[in-house]
């Protein structure tokens, strides 16, 4: 295929083929371009140990196993390999067995599912609180289980898919405001002015690290009657705010969000995910939210290890702490690169790169051989033009692995852009 990296996942959605078993006659076609296989081959690449700061990986690159220096997982605490969660996971295990084999309502409850909730309503200071077994599903379930047709969902464009197919299931008017702009929602607001409308964002935007307006939106929203804030904190429940609420803690906003939703596959270290509220939306969430109703409840051994994790990192704040420290530092020194980081307000830290996918992906391999994990970000995930790393800081990274990955970043990174001229100094 002639010129096969113009193309990307989103040029090939809509499938012409006879038989729903053929992808589009030209994906297959693409796919096996070799300049394409090259950036697929970062994908689904096998980590070989436990998601800490140092693991091993089964390259894609050369075939080698080899240790990195691990700044891709979102274990940003530490928390999945903490011995005392890891401990709790596994007398829940004895107790309990692997699977909690049956859906929420009829046989998959167990008390520690009651516990967990209840654990965490109190500390979002919601009344009440429901588990999905995925965050994916706790989005996709609390949309689609909230809004009806005729109903409005105003998005900020850079939130996450799951709200995206939430408001699709749901049938209700699903619109985007751009990033972070105000006057964009505002106008939104007013168009839809009388309707049942839910506006969503993200306490920390997964991409790029920034943070949402929080108080701008509580103005803005709160000039129309019947608008509830629904604030995602897939990446900074545990880590923002004076006790690790998350960035509606952070604004001092906690009241002003109607809905608060949070991951446990990334602070927490587990899998799954929660939605907190008033107790009658959650009562018949319960009802009408797929995710929940017709799916298997959490596993209970994840849930006895997330109970660990939730005390772990609440009964002082010196996991967080370590995190705010790791982060300063390793943004100090990219910054003494005069590499572009965006926005970044957070643990979440893009290095943008550019258009070049070429120099994204030789970026990317000649990083992992030299024993850091660091993966391309590229379209349509990031705009075409902002080719980027992205870095996930964790608390449990020493200062020897940070230097270590610094001088990697700046051996190849930084004098890769400086000798393509992309760099300033
Ligand atoms: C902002 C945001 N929301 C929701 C999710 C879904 O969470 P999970 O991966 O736990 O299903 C993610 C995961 O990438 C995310 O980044």
């Amino acid at each position: 295929m002639s010129d096969a990296l113009k193309y990307s996942l989103a040029d090939f959605f809509y499938n012409d083929s006879k038989n729903v078993l053929d992808p589009p006659s030209d994906f297959e076609e693409w796919m096996s371009d070799p300049s394409v296989r090259v950036g697929f081959s970062f994908y689904e690449q096998k980590l070989l140990a436990a998601p800490r700061s140092s693991t091993e990986i089964l390259s894609n690159v050369d075939g080698k196993k080899r240790r990195v220096i691990n700044l891709m997982s979102y274990n940003y605490l530490g928390l999945s390999t903490h011995p005392e969660v890891i401990e709790a996971a596994i007398e829940g295990l004895r107790k309990y067995g692997l699977g909690a084999s049956g859906a929420p309502l009829l046989s998959g409850t167990y008390d520690l599912h009651v516990e967990f909730a209840r654990q965490l309503a109190a500390f979002k200071g919601k009344e009440d609180c429901i588990l999905y077994s995925s965050g994916l599903g706790g989005n996709v379930g609390a949309i689609q289980g909230i809004l009806r047709k005729g109903d409005v969902f105003i998005m900020d464009e850079k939130c996450h898919k799951s709200l995206v197919d939430g408001c699709t299931l749901s049938g209700a008017k699903m619109l985007f405001f751009n990033h972070n702009n105000m006057q964009n929602l505002d106008d939104l607001l007013a168009k839809n002015k009388g309707k049942r409308i839910l506006v969503a964002v993200e306490g920390v935007y997964s991409m790029d690290g920034d943070l949402v307006k929080l108080p701008e939106v509580v103005e803005v929203c709160e000039r129309y009657p019947n608008t509830a804030i629904y604030i995602d904190e897939a990446h900074s429940t545990l880590m923002f705010g004076k006790n690790g609420k998350g960035v509606a803690e952070h604004f001092n906003l906690e009241d002003k969000v109607g809905i608060s939703f949070g991951t446990l596959s990334k602070s927490f270290g587990g899998v799954g995910g929660f939605i907190c509220s008033n107790a009658p939306i959650i009562r018949y969430l319960k009802g009408y939210s797929s995710p929940f109703h017709f799916s298997c409840a959490p596993s209970p051994v994840v849930i006895a290890g997330l109970i660990k994790a939730l005390e772990v990192a609440t009964r002082d704040s010196s996991l967080r702490d370590k995190l705010w420290e790791n982060t300063k530092y390793f943004k100090e020194r990219l910054d003494g690169m005069h590499l572009d980081l965006g926005g970044t307000e957070s643990q979440v830290i893009p290095i943008i790169i550019g258009a070049s996918g070429e120099m994204l992906y030789s970026m990317a391999a000649s990083m992992q051989t030299r024993g850091l994990f660091l993966q391309p970000v590229d379209f349509p995930a990031v705009p075409a033009e902002a080719r980027r790393f992205r870095i996930s800081m964790s608390a449990q990274l020493t200062k020897a692995e940070m230097d270590e990955a610094l001088n990697i970043i700046e051996d190849v990174v930084a004098r890769g852009m400086r000798e393509a001229g992309l760099l300033k100094t």
